[in-house]
Parts: C-alpha cells; structure tokens; sequence
C-alpha cells in the first residue's frame, strides 16, 4: 500500500470508531428512560460494541499524526517525491467534507495556489509590506514554497444561520472560525503525514485583494498553510505541563 493511500484509509478508517463511539450516548440516553423497558435488551446487546469497536491501533495512529505535524518553514518548491498535487488536494477536499460546522452549515471552502498564481500572490504580498524584517516570510513563500492552501469562511453562511437562528446571531461568526480553524489544523496534520511534505501556516488574509474573481465578496480568508518539499526539520519544541483536571464535584 502506498504512503497516499495509506493516509487516505487511515483518516477513513479514524471515522469508524468515532460512529461506533457514538454508541454509549445513544445507550446513556435510552436508559436514562426507564419507561422505555423494551429498548433495553436491544441496548445492552449494543453495549459491549464500543469498546470491541475502538481500534487503539488507529487512536495511536492518529495521536502520532497529531504529534509530527510540525511548523515547517524550511522548503523548496517542490512536491515530495511520490506525492502528487492530486493527492493534496483528494486529502484537503476528505478534511473539507467532514469537518464538523455549527448547524451542519458547512461554512468552509478551500482553494489551492500553486504555479504562477502562488508566486503572483506572494509576491504582492511582498510589496504590500513596509519593512524589509517584513518581507522575509512572504518572500519565502513566493521563492521557496510549491503552493498555498487557503482556508476561507463563507460569510453569506454566517449571515443566514444569523437571520435563522437570531437568538444565536452573536456567536455564528466564532462557529465559522472554530470550523475553519479545524479544517486548517487536520489538513496540515493530514499532509505532514506524507513523506517529505512540509508546511506553515500564515495569516495574510488580506492577500484577498490579489486573487480577483477566483474569490467571492462573501468569502473570508482565514488562514494560509505554504507548503512545498522540507528542507530541514522543525527545531526543538518546548510544551507547557498542561494537565487536564477531572472534576466530579464541586
Ligand atoms: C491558530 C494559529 C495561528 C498561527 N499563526 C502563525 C502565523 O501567522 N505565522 C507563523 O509563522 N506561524 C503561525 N502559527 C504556527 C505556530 O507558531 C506554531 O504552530 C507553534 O509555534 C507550535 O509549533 P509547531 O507548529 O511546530 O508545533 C500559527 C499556529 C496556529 C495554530
């Protein structure tokens, strides 16, 4: 099996123990109905299916995906060799398709730069910036990567959840974000997962204005993940000691 397809199936295969988990909220809520006693063989039947289910093999997997995708900024622009532009995108467009949104509103959109578009855009990016300290990142961008992912937010998305949901109006605009922001953080870890491919993730979200009608009015960009082949690996990380409490009382 090859390294693509690899990744393919293991972020398939990582959606199966998340359905076959969503078995004990389903048993927590039938028997929290007492009323209902003839639902209750069927469930306890079902009740041992989550933990034959979960596959810790595919959970280590996943941790470990999570744990190599790095901030990579040192890149040429190139695609690591065996991965296609296809492959990018069939893994960004997977991410894109099941990451989870307020409403099932699906507010997220991609677009992918690569070629002369990437460079054109970087390059303005690097005129539009005052300071040569400045220019540095784009300028890397337009010299040393081999494309861009945007992550963009459809506004008009937001604004018919706001007219609605009026009660909800004030906080669509963060479910948009906190959507996006999932969808940029799985495609990064997703494609860290392919040999060689390296990537960081940016903010010039004015970059906007260089795009022309490749973009609608309504769209926002969030995010830029400028990728290409990695040159050299992340440096040394320092992690915070950030233990998660159990609380059962208060
Ligand atoms: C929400 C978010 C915003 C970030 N913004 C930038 C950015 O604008 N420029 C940049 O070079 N890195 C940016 N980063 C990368 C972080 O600096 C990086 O993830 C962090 O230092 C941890 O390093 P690691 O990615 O190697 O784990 C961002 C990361 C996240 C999650």
């Amino acid at each position: 099996m090859s390294f693509i397809s690899k990744i393919k199936s293991v972020f398939k295969s990582s959606s199966a123990p998340a359905k076959k988990a969503a078995a004990p909220a389903k048993k927590a809520t039938s028997t929290s109905a007492p009323a209902e006693k003839k639902a209750a063989s069927p469930v306890e039947k079902k009740a041992s299916a989550p933990a034959e289910g979960v596959n810790p093999k595919e959970v280590d997997t996943l941790l470990a995906a999570i744990k190599e995708r790095r901030t990579i900024y040192s890149l040429k622009p190139e695609l690591p060799a065996g991965v296609t532009l296809a492959d990018i995108k069939d893994i960004t467009q997977a991410i894109l398709k099941d990451t989870p949104s307020a409403f099932n509103s699906q507010p997220n959109k991609v677009i992918i730069l690569t070629g002369e578009a990437h460079k054109q855009v970087w390059n303005q990016v690097v005129e539009a910036i005052p300071t040569e300290d400045g220019k540095k990142r784009p300028q890397s961008a337009a010299d040393e990567a081999y494309g861009t992912i945007l992550f963009i937010v459809d506004d008009a998305v937001t604004k018919g959840l706001q007219e609605g949901f009026p009660a909800w109006a004030a906080a669509f605009p963060d479910f948009a974000v906190t959507s996006n922001g999932a969808v940029q953080i799985s495609t990064w870890t997703a494609l860290s997962q392919l040999p060689g491919f390296g990537a960081h993730l940016q903010h010039y979200n004015f970059l906007k204005g260089f795009l022309g009608d490749k973009i609608g009015e309504n769209e926002t960009i969030q995010a830029q993940l400028v990728f290409g082949t990695k040159v050299a690996d992340a440096g040394e990380k320092t992690y915070k000691d950030n233990a998660i409490p159990i609380v059962t009382e208060l």
